[in-house]
């Protein structure tokens, strides 16, 4: 069953054909950043514009890398939400013009399932049950993975998500948006234990990163005149604080669940120091960890098809009157 699946829920406008909910046949993500980098996060108005001119496009590059013709597609999948209102009402928009057009079925998915999905497209995909930590922009939570759709919420952040974390601080460092990645570079440089801020640690699985982002911002009000010399050990000091917390939760969720398999996925899974401190935390263990290709950490729509597929599979259909919503419902 070879799925189109459609991803517009922030600032990337992608589109993927993915056969069985496992093999990427075609992925392409044409991304915004250079248009919200000025204004140092995502301009909700910028992003919709800029999903409606590329979603023709991006689908037409996606079919023709997939080397199928529409008439192949079996279906469509959709992220209905959460995200930005009007940037996700233009891929679920086309999906429905374009499904409909074609009486094919389709399936709106949601952003979240789309991401834990991310390690089914990759060799060897976990069996069932294990434990994901989902870090983004939008999210930091932990589910116990039961089936393609039961997804325990286990905890999460009570305020900034791991990702949102990383973009503040380095914009308080002035290294631009998106953060994330430029902070694991400008971490390279730097020494993790020169600076050492503070770890939220929560009952359960909840996470906190507002008072680590206030520590950094509070070291440099303290630091006017030397901070702008130690960027590298900030921000190697922030990275190591945060990839201490989601390491220690994400081990200690799989011990509670006595589960012997572990799921690192979403945009922030993309730090490479995250990676090894999971990878090592487990191998220590003998726990297994399964982490996306760099390339299906950060929003993608191959993970949306791979979600897709399996609630069409199970007989589940989108109704044209179905819409859009900008919150989580699986949190
Ligand atoms: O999953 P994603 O692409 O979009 C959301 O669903 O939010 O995640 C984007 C987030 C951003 O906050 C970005 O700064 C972060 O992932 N990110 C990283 C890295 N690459 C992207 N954070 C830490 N290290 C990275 N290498
Ligand atoms: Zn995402």
């Amino acid at each position: 069953m070879k799925i189109l699946g459609i991803e517009t829920s922030c600032d990337e406008t992608a589109a993927a054909v993915v056969a069985d909910g496992e093999r990427i046949r075609s992925s392409v993500v044409s991304s915004q950043t250079d248009i919200h980098h000025p204004y140092g996060g995502v301009v909700p108005e910028l992003a919709s514009r800029k999903h409606l001119e590329m979603i023709v496009p991006v689908v037409a590059e996606a079919l023709e890398r997939s080397g199928l013709e529409p008439a192949d597609i079996d279906g469509v999948a959709v992220t209905q939400g959460p995200g930005l209102v009007g940037a996700l009402l233009v891929g679920f928009s086309f999906a429905k013009a374009w499904a409909s057009a074609r009486k094919l079925p389709w399936v709106g998915v949601d952003h979240l399932e789309g991401h834990i999905h991310s390690v089914f497209l990759e060799p060897d995909p976990p069996p069932f049950p294990f434990v994901a930590l989902l870090a983004s922009g939008g999210h930091t939570s932990l589910y116990h993975v039961e089936g393609h759709d039961r997804m325990i919420h286990m905890g999460g952040t009570r305020d900034d998500a791991a990702g949102e974390a990383f973009d503040k601080v380095a914009k308080m460092l002035g290294l631009g948006y998106p953060g994330g990645a430029i902070i694991g570079k400008t971490a390279l440089e730097g020494d993790p234990d020169r600076i050492r801020f503070p770890r939220a640690r929560l009952p359960g699985f909840d996470f906190s990163f507002s008072g680590l982002k206030t520590a950094v911002n509070r070291h440099l009000r303290d630091h006017p005149d030397r901070w702008a010399e130690e960027i590298p050990d900030i921000a190697a000091g922030f990275q190591e604080a945060v990839v201490d917390v989601l390491t220690e939760k994400l081990l200690a969720a799989a011990s509670e669940k006595s589960c012997d398999r572990l799921a690192l996925v979403g945009g922030v899974a993309a730090n490479a120091r995250l990676r090894e401190s999971v990878g090592r935390a487990a191998a220590e263990i003998g726990v297994a960890v399964h982490i996306p290709a760099i390339s299906l950490c950060g929003d993608n729509a191959a993970m949306i098809a791979a979600a897709g597929f399996h609630r069409l599979s199970a007989g589940q259909r989108s109704s044209l009157a179905a819409d859009v919503y900008s919150r989580a419902p699986i949190r």
